[in-house]
Protein backbone atom coordinates (compact mmCIF):
# COMPACT_ATOMS: atom_id res chain seq x y z
CA UNK A 1 0.00 0.00 0.00
CA UNK A 2 2.79 2.70 1.10
CA UNK A 3 4.29 4.43 -1.92
CA UNK A 4 7.05 6.87 -2.07
CA UNK A 5 7.75 9.60 0.43
CA UNK A 6 6.26 12.28 -1.15
CA UNK A 7 7.65 15.07 1.29
CA UNK A 8 8.62 16.26 4.52
CA UNK A 9 6.88 18.81 6.01
CA UNK A 10 8.17 21.58 8.33
CA UNK A 11 5.90 24.08 10.20
CA UNK A 12 6.97 27.33 10.21
CA UNK A 13 6.40 30.95 12.01
CA UNK A 14 7.39 33.37 8.84
CA UNK A 15 7.41 31.60 5.69
CA UNK A 16 9.26 34.16 3.49
CA UNK A 17 12.30 34.19 6.64
CA UNK A 18 12.09 30.06 6.51
CA UNK A 19 11.99 30.50 2.48
CA UNK A 20 14.74 32.51 2.52
CA UNK A 21 17.04 30.01 4.80
CA UNK A 22 16.80 27.30 1.91
CA UNK A 23 17.29 29.52 -0.71
CA UNK A 24 19.94 31.97 0.56
CA UNK A 25 21.71 29.50 3.22
CA UNK A 26 21.06 26.38 1.64
CA UNK A 27 20.82 27.12 -2.20
CA UNK A 28 17.91 25.34 -2.68
CA UNK A 29 14.97 26.20 -5.12
CA UNK A 30 11.97 27.46 -3.28
CA UNK A 31 8.01 27.28 -4.85
CA UNK A 32 5.99 30.53 -5.05
CA UNK A 33 4.22 30.60 -2.06
CA UNK A 34 0.86 28.72 -2.51
CA UNK A 35 -2.37 29.43 0.05
CA UNK A 36 -4.65 26.71 0.73
CA UNK A 37 -7.51 27.95 3.29
CA UNK A 38 -9.62 24.68 2.81
CA UNK A 39 -6.31 23.50 4.86
CA UNK A 40 -5.45 26.69 6.82
CA UNK A 41 -1.64 26.92 5.77
CA UNK A 42 0.19 28.61 3.17
CA UNK A 43 2.72 26.14 1.73
CA UNK A 44 6.23 26.38 -0.43
CA UNK A 45 8.04 23.19 -1.80
CA UNK A 46 11.52 22.34 -1.87
CA UNK A 47 12.77 19.91 -4.38
CA UNK A 48 15.11 18.08 -2.92
CA UNK A 49 16.11 15.27 -5.41
CA UNK A 50 14.48 11.54 -3.77
CA UNK A 51 11.93 13.77 -1.81
CA UNK A 52 10.63 17.26 -1.07
CA UNK A 53 10.33 19.24 1.69
CA UNK A 54 7.53 21.43 2.53
CA UNK A 55 7.28 24.15 4.83
CA UNK A 56 3.85 25.15 6.01
CA UNK A 57 2.92 28.63 7.72
CA UNK A 58 -0.78 29.39 9.69
CA UNK A 59 -3.10 30.57 7.25
CA UNK A 60 -6.20 32.48 9.06
CA UNK A 61 -8.07 31.82 11.96
CA UNK A 62 -8.14 28.31 13.65
CA UNK A 63 -5.02 26.99 11.58
CA UNK A 64 -4.50 23.09 11.95
CA UNK A 65 -1.01 24.59 12.61
CA UNK A 66 -1.23 26.84 14.88
CA UNK A 67 -1.46 25.03 18.26
CA UNK A 68 1.78 23.14 17.23
CA UNK A 69 3.85 26.07 16.84
CA UNK A 70 2.65 27.61 20.04
CA UNK A 71 4.33 24.29 21.38
CA UNK A 72 7.12 25.02 19.20
CA UNK A 73 7.63 28.46 18.43
CA UNK A 74 10.58 28.36 16.44
CA UNK A 75 9.15 25.58 14.31
CA UNK A 76 9.25 22.01 13.92
CA UNK A 77 8.58 18.82 11.76
CA UNK A 78 5.19 18.54 11.31
CA UNK A 79 4.56 15.36 8.80
CA UNK A 80 5.76 13.02 6.48
CA UNK A 81 3.17 12.49 3.36
CA UNK A 82 3.57 8.75 1.95
CA UNK A 83 2.20 8.51 -1.98
CA UNK A 84 -0.83 5.50 -2.31
CA UNK A 85 -1.90 4.53 -5.57
CA UNK A 86 -5.56 4.68 -4.50
CA UNK A 87 -6.56 6.76 -1.49
CA UNK A 88 -9.95 5.06 -0.74
CA UNK A 89 -8.66 1.88 -0.92
CA UNK A 90 -6.03 2.57 2.07
CA UNK A 91 -8.47 4.24 4.09
CA UNK A 92 -10.76 1.75 4.16
CA UNK A 93 -8.00 -0.66 4.83
CA UNK A 94 -6.66 1.85 7.68
CA UNK A 95 -10.07 2.09 8.91
CA UNK A 96 -10.69 -1.93 8.99
CA UNK A 97 -7.28 -2.04 10.71
CA UNK A 98 -8.22 0.71 13.60
CA UNK A 99 -6.41 3.57 12.59
CA UNK A 100 -8.14 6.86 12.82
CA UNK A 101 -8.60 9.11 9.34
CA UNK A 102 -9.01 12.69 10.56
CA UNK A 103 -11.29 15.14 9.86
CA UNK A 104 -14.65 13.43 8.24
CA UNK A 105 -12.87 10.64 7.14
CA UNK A 106 -13.15 11.98 3.44
CA UNK A 107 -10.02 13.06 1.38
CA UNK A 108 -9.43 16.49 0.27
CA UNK A 109 -7.51 18.38 -2.36
CA UNK A 110 -3.89 18.62 -1.38
CA UNK A 111 -0.85 21.24 -2.47
CA UNK A 112 -0.20 19.13 -5.35
CA UNK A 113 -4.14 19.00 -6.67
CA UNK A 114 -4.42 15.46 -5.81
CA UNK A 115 -6.79 13.73 -2.68
CA UNK A 116 -4.89 13.54 0.59
CA UNK A 117 -6.10 12.09 4.16
CA UNK A 118 -3.70 12.90 7.49
CA UNK A 119 -4.07 9.80 9.79
CA UNK A 120 -3.92 10.16 13.60
CA UNK A 121 -0.72 10.62 15.40
CA UNK A 122 -1.33 8.58 18.02
CA UNK A 123 -1.54 5.42 15.75
CA UNK A 124 1.52 6.05 14.01
CA UNK A 125 4.90 6.14 16.50
CA UNK A 126 3.17 9.86 17.36
CA UNK A 127 3.69 10.86 13.92
CA UNK A 128 1.14 12.89 11.81
CA UNK A 129 1.20 11.39 8.73
CA UNK A 130 -0.11 12.64 5.03
CA UNK A 131 -1.30 9.60 2.73
CA UNK A 132 -1.41 11.25 -0.85
CA UNK A 133 -3.15 9.89 -4.15
CA UNK A 134 -0.01 9.29 -6.84
CO1 LIG B 1 1.87 17.84 3.38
Amino acid sequence: MLGRLNHVAIAVPDLAAASAVYRDTLGAKVTEPQALPEHGVTVVFIDVGNTKIELLEPLGEGSPIAAFLAKSPSGGMHHVCYEVDDIIAARDHLKASGARVLGNGNPKIGAHGKPVLFLHPKDFQGTLVELEQA
